[in-house]
């Protein structure tokens, strides 16, 4: 239970964020987040994508989890910092500056954690859920967002070149979690698209 005052900061970067285009989790995925949470309760996560810190501050604030958190923007982690700080969540979230694809060997080494956020590059999705399988616990959730990338990766529609990496890319990853082989999930058209993952 996120306390009034709390839920009113996090309104205010809500909405900050959405007024100048600062990519934040979509409030459809937020209360996806936010059920997640009070159902398994984490209290070892992992994020790749901190923003300005607006999720982390929310997962800080519905369990008592410490939050491992990658983000290769600087001006962002200032304010994320900044953020944890008035939230009174500073002390549990931990932020690893880079890019994902280079320190996420090093920030997760041996670490294993029971909720993970990936909310980074779009194109990396299935790499890192591969590369993460082992420091996720059996039972461990995983949550993503705009897994269905602008309607196009269940389409028919031809998609333009400038997005057709990442297309193909999401294609890739839902296959890799819906295979059924490692996990179970459920993929909500919801938003931009949410999948759930359980790592089985
Ligand atoms: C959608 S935003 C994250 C939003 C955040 N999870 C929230 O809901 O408050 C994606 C973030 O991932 C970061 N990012 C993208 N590619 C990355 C990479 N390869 N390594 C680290 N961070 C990356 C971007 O700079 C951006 O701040």
């Amino acid at each position: 239970m996120i306390d009034d005052t709390a839920e009113k900061t996090l309104r205010g970067v809500h909405d900050y964020a959405r007024q100048n285009y600062i990519m934040i989790l979509s409030d459809e995925c937020e209360r996806v987040l936010r059920e997640l949470f009070a159902k398994y309760k984490p209290l070892r996560v992992l994020e790749i994508g901190t923003a300005i810190g607006y999720s982390s501050s929310l997962m800080a604030l519905l369990s008592d989890c410490t939050i491992d958190t990658i983000e290769k923007d600087s001006e962002r982690i200032i304010k994320a910092k900044q953020l944890w700080q008035t939230l009174g969540v500073a002390d549990r979230i931990n932020v690893f500056e880079g890019d994902a694809s280079q320190i996420l060997e090093s920030t997760t080494e041996g670490k294993t954690y029971d909720f993970v956020f990936i909310d980074g590059a779009k194109s990396a999705y299935k790499s890192q859920l591969e590369f993460l399988l082992p420091h996720i616990s059996q039972g461990g959730i995983v949550l993503c967002d705009d897994v269905l990338y602008l309607g196009l990766v269940r389409g028919n529609e031809k998609v333009v070149h400038k997005h057709r990496t990442i297309v193909k890319n999401m294609r890739e990853f839902l296959a890799y979690i819906e295979d059924g082989s490692l996990f179970e999930s459920t993929v909500l058209e919801e938003g931009n698209g949410i999948a759930v993952v359980k790592k089985l």
